[in-house]
């Protein structure tokens, strides 16, 4: 019983407050088996991305259908999630204050983890920090294939896993994700982004085999991208964390040929609060869903949905003279965003058994929720 959810155990889906963030069970499980598949298939890791999530309890069911521990992008997540049982994490971005460095060597003694850098300096205060709390870590050196965010150019790769050694520490292999490629709109489009990519991530594995070293494995891709890093032979490890709850954006993208489709999984329960003549006001605004990748789509209505503000959501028809929600009627909303939506939310209310009849069958909190440093 968690008298801050907006359901409990047992309710009806009919007796969910408003706003809540609800999963489809049944939807987010085809997901993650066909996510799980997909890699087994071909012989790849699956690390899922928690960032995604942040939620130990779906982390668990990634791993128990096969993945070999999870991304996270923030200390605060991998500690989160520790604390909730999740023993082999992945924390797939640099690292570089003091501070938070000490704290990430004191994880490193209780769980299996593993960090990137791509700093000379990031490598020596990862080495003082896991000398000095006596524990150890898996690195990956990252290189930018193609965002323009972090990571240094292929050619560098040998020198910087060159450092990681000269450290003590352990060179796990690159870091290799493509963000930008995830949305671009056209399957060809994304195929040439992975291209390139791949081209880059060969670039860096013959300047860490002239630094006479090898390459143990290559990470990355996402949930837009997965199926051509996994034909370019040169990935080992997938990363995908948005294909388990989908989002408005992701279903904009173009399909992509041999590649699992992903059903949407995760929701955002509102219910029509007050009624104008030729509109309708829902009330979940962006407090309750965000809006970087823009506005919800209203799921199985003919209804647009406008930005209200805070706490307020618009909805007019999609045609001239179209059908609009009475006063109290539930309008289930599709998020633009998943990542920055669920952590709005405390809670995941877990429907078992669809959003029209089902039951909750869990209420998880959403474990590293705010953990942004
Ligand atoms: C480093 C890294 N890997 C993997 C992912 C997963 O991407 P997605 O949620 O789009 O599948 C992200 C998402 O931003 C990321 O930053």
């Amino acid at each position: 019983m968690n008298p801050a959810a907006a359901a409990q155990v047992g309710d009806p889906v009919a007796a969910i407050d408003t706003p809540a963030l609800v999963i489809d069970l049944d939807a987010m499980e085809r997901n993650l088996s066909a996510m799980a598949a997909f890699a087994r298939e071909r012989g790849l890791r699956l690390r899922p991305h928690a960032k995604m999530h942040k939620s130990a309890a779906i982390a668990k069911l990634q791993i128990a259908a096969g993945a070999v521990g999870v991304c996270v992008q923030k200390l605060g997540e991998a500690q989160a999630l520790a604390d909730a049982g999740i023993t082999d994490l992945y924390i797939s971005n640099e690292i570089v204050a003091e501070s938070k460095l000490t704290h990430l060597a004191a994880l490193a003694g209780r769980v299996k983890l593993a960090v990137a850098v791509d700093s000379v300096l990031g490598i020596e205060r990862l080495a003082a920090a896991l000398k000095a709390a006596g524990s150890s870590a898996d690195v990956f050196v990252e290189i930018d294939v193609g965002q323009g965010r972090c990571g240094v150019a292929p050619a560098a790769a040998g020198a910087l896993a060159h450092q990681v050694v000269a450290h003590g520490l352990r060179f796990a292999g690159l870091q290799a994700y493509h963000g930008r490629a995830q949305h671009l709109r056209g399957a060809d489009a994304r195929a040439a982004a992975i291209r390139h990519a791949a081209m880059l991530v060969r670039a860096a594995q013959a300047s860490i085999t002239s630094a006479g070293m090898r390459c143990p494995l290559v990470t990355g891709a996402g949930s837009g991208s997965f199926a051509f890093e996994a034909a370019s032979g040169v990935y080992d490890e997938l990363q995908c964390g948005s294909y388990l709850f989908m989002d408005r954006d992701y279903a904009d993208n173009e399909a992509t040929p041999n590649a699992p489709a992903f059903e949407y999984a995760l929701f955002v329960k509102s219910l029509v609060m007050s009624r104008g003549a030729s509109h309708a006001v829902v009330d979940a605004g962006h407090k309750a869903h965000a809006v970087d990748s823009g506005l919800p789509r209203v799921w199985q209505r003919a209804l647009v949905f406008a930005n209200g503000g805070d706490e307020h959501g618009i909805l007019t028809p999609r045609v001239a003279g179209g059908a609009l929600p009475g006063l109290g009627e539930t309008v289930w909303l599709v998020p633009g965003h998943c990542d920055p939506t669920v952590n709005l939310h405390d809670h995941y209310i877990a429907v078992r058994g669809g959003l029209a009849q089902g039951t909750v069958e869990a209420v998880w909190t959403i474990d590293a929720r705010g953990r942004l440093r």
